[in-house]
């Protein structure tokens, strides 16, 4: 399997301790590309050993995050909600949280931020938006994530899988597609952490929104081509 890549710069991962961030944290890694972890308590971290760098805060605590992003080049975000109120709730983590992350790292000079978000956002009607909102939170986030990092000398990727899965990367065929036509389709979140890792020095995934879902059992050499695929 690859692992060499031109990107040089640490990269800090938000939702580093759920299972896309996991896995995110882990295919940095395959790069050698340094990480620098958010987690919600230092016993959290303890998962990566002493392999990444720790910061320790809230995605609504503004203060945590400038921590998080100082000196760091793009920010991967994992993030997701898991309750209807509180401080994991959508308004606060998918919509919020994300916001917020996303203007810290801009006012702290990060270059490029890609992010998970969800097939169907762009559908206020679609039954899984009975979860508190939950895509049109995400759709809020992606609006805010466009306009700010499609500025000059910026760059974002907003990766829109189907229902995720657990497995090893790189063993299926992908379909990408835009503007929000899917409406089903399963995906390893493996490949997910996959394509926002790619994003970071492909110039074919720099200011992309896209769709994603598996096609075909079929070991991948790399995702790029699927980048490839996409217009702006
Ligand atoms: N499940 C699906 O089929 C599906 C389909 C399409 C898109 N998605 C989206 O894909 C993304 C990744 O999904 P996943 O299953 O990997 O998510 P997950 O396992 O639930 O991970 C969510 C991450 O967000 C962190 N988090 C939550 N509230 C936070 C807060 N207030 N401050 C800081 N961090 C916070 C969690 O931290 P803790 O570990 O401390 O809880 C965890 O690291 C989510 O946005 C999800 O909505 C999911």
């Amino acid at each position: 399997m690859n692992n060499t890549c031109d990107y040089r710069g640490t990269v800090l991962v938000a939702g580093s301790t759920g299972k896309t961030g996991l896995w995110v944290v882990k295919r940095l890694q395959h790069y050698g590309i340094p990480v620098r972890v958010l987690v919600r308590s230092a016993r959290k971290a303890a998962v990566f050993g002493n392999t990444v760098e720790v910061a320790v805060g809230l995605v609504q605590n503004s203060a945590d995050l400038t921590e998080a992003v100082k000196g760091c080049d793009a920010v991967i975000s994992a993030l997701g909600s898991s309750q209807f109120f509180g401080e994991a709730s959508p308004a606060e983590v998918d919509r919020n949280g994300a916001i917020r992350l996303a203007d810290e790292a801009s006012r702290m000079g990060v270059r490029h931020f890609a992010m998970v978000s969800s097939i169907a956002v762009t559908r206020w009607y679609h039954p899984l938006n009975l979860f508190a909102g939950v895509l049109s939170m995400k759709y809020a986030a992606e609006e805010h994530v466009r306009s700010l990092f499609s500025r000059e000398n910026r760059s974002y990727t907003i990766v829109r899988p189907g229902g995720l899965k657990d497995g090893d990367p790189l063993q299926f065929r992908l379909h990408v597609d835009q503007g929000d036509r899917i409406w089903n389709g399963w995906i390893n979140r493996s490949d997910v952490a996959e394509l926002l890792v790619e994003s970071l020095w492909l110039e074919s995934a720099k200011n992309k929104t896209f769709e994603v879902i598996n096609e075909a059992e079929e070991v991948q050499e790399s995702l790029e081509q699927y980048y490839g695929k996409l217009s702006n």
